[in-house]
C-alpha cells in the first residue's frame, strides 16, 4: 500500500511554487480566460471572477494542500488515511474529472504546436493575416486534431512516468520564469497600442446588467479550473510538500501569480482587438469560432505588425504556451497516475500507460468534434435540440469538446470544491488543520479565523447557492 516513508518530495519551497503555479498557469489563463471574458463582456464578469478566486479559490487551495501534506497521499487514499474512507468518492470523482479535462485540454494544447510552426513560416516569409476560414478548416481537419492532441499526451506521459523531481520539477523550474518575462514584454508592447485604453475599460468597468446566473457559475467554475482546484490535483501536489513550508504562503503566491497572468493575457489580447478595426468587427459580430481562436489567430497580429523583435518572439511565445500547457497536463495526468499507484500499488509505468491510453480514447472524440465528424460536433447529451437540460447543464453548447469543457469546469470542479470545503470545515478535526497550518507560527491567527469562516460557511454556501440558482433558473418544459 502506502510508501509514505520513502515518498518523494519537492526539493524546496521554490520547487513546489513553480510546480504548483505551473499546474495553475496554462491554457486556462492564456486561452480560456480571455475568450470567456470576452463572451461575458468583461467588467462585471472579471469582478465576480476575482471575488471567486479570493473568497472561494484561495481557501479551497489551502484545504487541498493541507489534506495532501497531512497524509502524504493522493486524494483517494488520503481520505482513508484520515480515517474517513467514505469520502474517498471525492478523490474518485477527481480522477474522472481529470480524465475528461485532459481529453479536451490536450487537443487545444496541440493547437499551440501548429501555431508555432505557422509563426516560424511567417517569420521567414512575412506575415499574412489569416482568414477566419483558415482556422475553421484547421479545426475540421480530423487527422491533425487527433495527431496533435496525441503528440501532446505522449509528451505529458513521458514526463509523468519519470516522477516528481526528475521530470515535473526540473521542467517547470526553467519554463515558468521565461513565460513570465515574455508576457511582461508583450504587455508593455500592448500599452503602446491605440486600443489599450479601451481594453482596460472593457476589463475593469463593471456593468452588472450584463452578467446573469450562468455567467456567475462560469466565473466560479473558471476560478476552480484556473487554480487547478476541485479534483484533487493540489491534494496530490500537496502530498509532496515538505513539513516546514507554509501552506498559506505558498497558496497565496500561486493564486496571485495565476491571476496576474490571466489578467495580463486579457490586456494583451483585447488591446490588439480594439486596435485593429477588422478584428474588432469579427469579434463583435463573428461566430464562436473567432473567440475560441483568440490566442491562436488574434495574437500573431501583434507580433508581426506592432512589436519590435516580434519575428523572434512570435514563435518563441507559442513554444512557451505549449510548455505552460504541458506543466498543466502533467498535473492532470499525475492525479490519475498517483491514484492508481497509491491505491492499487501499480508501477508508475503501468499506471501511466493505462491512464494515457484511456485519456487518448476520449481525446479522439474531442478532436473530431470540431467539424471533422458531424455527429460528434453537434453532440448534446440531452437530445439534439437546444433548450431544457441542454441549456441548464451546458448553456446549449454543442460538440463533445465543448461539453467536456463546460461540464468539468462549471459542474464537476465546483462540486468537488464543495465537498472538499465541507470535509475540511466540518469533518476534519479542527486541531489537525490548525497544526498543519502552523497557526500562531507561520500562519497568523486572523488568517486562520478567516480561512475557517471561508471553508465552513462562505465557500460552501456560495457554491451551493450558485449551483442551486442555475438549476432553478432552468426551463425544463
Ligand atoms: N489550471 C490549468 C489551466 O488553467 C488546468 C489544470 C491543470 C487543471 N490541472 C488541473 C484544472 C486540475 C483543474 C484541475 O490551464
Amino acid at each position: 500500500m502506502s510508501e509514505a516513508a520513502k515518498r518523494e518530495q519537492w526539493s524546496g519551497r521554490l520547487g513546489f511554487i513553480l510546480a504548483a503555479s505551473g499546474s495553475a498557469v496554462g491554457l486556462g489563463n492564456l486561452w480560456k480566460f480571455p475568450y470567456i471574458t470576452w463572451e461575458n463582456k468583461g467588467g462585471a464578469f472579471v469582478l465576480v471572477y476575482l471575488a471567486c478566486i479570493a473568497v472561494i479559490g484561495l481557501p479551497v487551495m489551502i484545504s487541498e494542500i493541507l489534506i495532501g501534506r497531512r497524509t502524504s497521499q493522493s486524494a483517494v487514499p488520503a481520505f482513508r488515511a484520515l480515517g474517513t474512507p467514505r469520502w474517498a468518492f471525492v478523490g474518485w470523482m477527481g480522477v474522472i474529472t481529470g480524465v475528461l479535462i485532459l481529453a479536451f485540454y490536450s487537443v487545444i494544447a496541440g493547437w499551440s504546436l501548429r501555431s508555432f510552426v505557422q509563426c516560424v513560416g511567417w517569420s521567414i516569409n512575412g506575415y499574412e493575416a489569416p482568414t477566419g476560414e483558415a482556422f475553421g478548416a484547421f479545426l475540421a481537419a480530423g487527422g491533425s486534431q487527433v495527431g496533435l492532441g496525441a503528440t501532446f499526451l505522449a509528451l505529458t506521459a513521458v514526463i509523468v512516468v519519470r516522477g516528481i523531481s526528475g521530470g515535473i520539477e526540473r521542467a517547470t523550474k526553467i519554463l515558468m520564469p521565461v513565460l513570465l518575462l515574455i508576457m511582461l514584454y508583450l504587455a508593455f508592447t500592448a500599452m503602446t497600442l491605440d486600443g489599450f485604453g479601451d481594453a482596460i475599460a472593457f476589463l475593469f468597468r463593471p456593468s452588472f446588467s450584463e452578467i446573469g446566473k450562468a455567467g456567475i457559475l462560469e466565473a466560479l467554475g473558471h476560478a476552480f479550473f484556473t487554480l487547478s482546484l476541485g479534483m484533487g490535483a493540489m491534494i496530490t501536489y500537496g502530498s509532496y510538500v515538505q513539513k516546514k513550508e507554509s501552506i498559506v504562503g505558498i497558496s497565496l503566491t500561486v493564486a496571485i501569480l495565476d491571476t496576474v497572468i490571466a489578467i495580463v493575457a486579457c490586456v494583451i489580447m483585447f488591446s490588439i482587438i480594439f486596435t485593429v478595426p477588422s478584428l474588432r468587427e469579427t469579434m463583435e459580430h463573428g461566430g464562436g469560432g473567432s473567440t475560441v481562436g483568440m490566442l491562436f489567430v488574434t495574437l500573431p497580429n501583434l507580433f508581426y505588425t506592432a512589436m519590435p523583435g516580434g519575428v523572434v518572439i512570435g514563435p518563441l511565445f507559442y513554444v512557451l504556451v505549449a510548455f505552460a500547457a504541458l506543466s498543466s497536463t502533467i498535473s492532470l495526468l499525475e492525479v490519475v497516475v498517483a491514484t492508481l499507484v497509491d491505491r492499487f500499488s501499480w508501477t508508475r509505468i503501468k499506471a501511466t500507460a493505462v491512464a494515457t491510453g484511456t485519456i487518448f480514447f476520449f481525446s479522439i472524440g474531442c478532436a473530431l468534434s470540431l467539424g471533422a465528424s458531424e455527429f460528434l460536433s453537434n453532440f448534446r447529451l440531452f437530445g439534439a435540440e437546444p433548450g431544457g437540460l441542454n441549456k441548464v447543464v451546458a448553456a446549449d453548447k454543442a460538440g463533445v469538446l465543448a461539453w467536456f469543457d463546460h461540464v468539468t469546469a462549471n459542474w464537476l470542479l465546483p462540486l468537488g470544491g464543495l465537498f472538499i470545503t465541507i470535509y475540511v470545515g466540518w469533518v476534519l478535526m479542527s486541531k489537525e488543520a490548525e497544526e498543519e497550518l502552523d497557526v500562531g507560527g507561520s500562519t497568523p491567527r486572523w488568517a486562520w479565523t478567516a480561512w475557517r469562516f471561508a471553508v465552513r460557511f462562505l465557500a460552501p454556501l456560495a457554491i451551493g447557492w450558485i449551483v442551486f440558482e442555475v438549476i432553478r433558473g432552468g426551463d425544463f418544459s
